[in-house]
């Protein structure tokens, strides 16, 4: 069994970081120590009797940036930094590939950057690799890193079996997004549940999904289905689909 990922969090606002931690799926899974997490306040590190991390930036522009000073010795505080991540926008995209791939390092440190970002001397001295979660500003890494440990902690949990809803899951193995699913009752205020689900019948039903996760896919994100990797079941039910849209356009 593959023993907890430890992640190692650097930030100025740990109190942010760790009320995400203390609730649901991801704090069932430090107590069953599949992933631990240890915060790691930056300003501690602060030689100011006023706790200050901030400066102004060199040549001018606007906002502050943390000095390098705090940011050295909070890191330098940690033995075992394994790989090294700084969030900021100006990473790589966080996709599930790469999620996969840090879930399955032992150690990772992640520094969350705040103001209008870090001296750029840390990211040369200790950073391995820089991410960011989408194309859009955000205040600070503490939601990222939120959204990080999230991702790596639904990855590890996977790893450890739960595997079968894996199957049918968005960015599984086939890079599909999922289909509608319902529960009962099976009908609600007049609303209806698909027929073919109430059946019974398993093949139909394993079909059904199948169909709708390339319809879905194919109206919602179809930039995926170019990515994607169809087993021969697929592929047949993707001509269908195809050839029905043929037919509706034809008239
Ligand atoms: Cl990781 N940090 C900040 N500050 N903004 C972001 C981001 C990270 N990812 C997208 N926007």
């Amino acid at each position: 069994m593959k023993t907890g990922t430890l992640i190692h969090i650097l930030t100025l606002f740990p109190d942010t970081v760790s009320c995400f931690l203390r609730e649901s799926i991801v704090k069932r899974s430090i107590e069953k120590g599949i992933v631990g997490v240890d915060l790691v306040d930056i300003r501690d590190f602060s030689s100011d009797k006023h706790r200050k991390v901030d400066d102004y930036p060199f040549g001018g522009g606007r906002g502050m940036l943390i000095a390098p000073d705090p940011l050295f010795r909070a890191i330098e505080s940690i033995d075992n930094r394994g790989y090294v991540v700084y969030l900021s926008p100006m990473g790589n995209l966080l996709e599930q590939d790469r999620v996969r791939e840090l879930a399955r390092r032992k150690i990772l440190t992640i520094i969350c950057g705040h103001y209008e970002g870090i001296d750029h001397r840390v990211v040369e001295t200790f950073v391995d690799e820089e991410v960011s979660i989408g194309d859009y500003v955000l205040t600070g890494g503490e939601v990222a890193a939120a959204v990080l440990v999230d991702a790596i902690t639904r990855e590890l949990e996977e790893s450890l079996g739960n595997s079968e809803s894996r199957l049918e899951e968005s960015f599984d193995e086939t890079g599909l997004l999922e289909f509608e699913q319902y529960t009962r009752p099976a009908e609600y205020r007049g609303l209806k549940v698909p027929e073919v689900l109430l059946s019974g019948n398993h093949k139909m039903i394993q079909r059904w999904k199948m169909r709708r996760r390339l319809i879905n896919t194919l109206r919602k994100r179809p930039e995926l289905l170019e990515k994607s990797s169809l087993t021969p079941d697929y592929q047949d039910i993707l001509h269908e689909i195809e050839e029905e849209r043929e037919d509706e356009r034809r008239g």
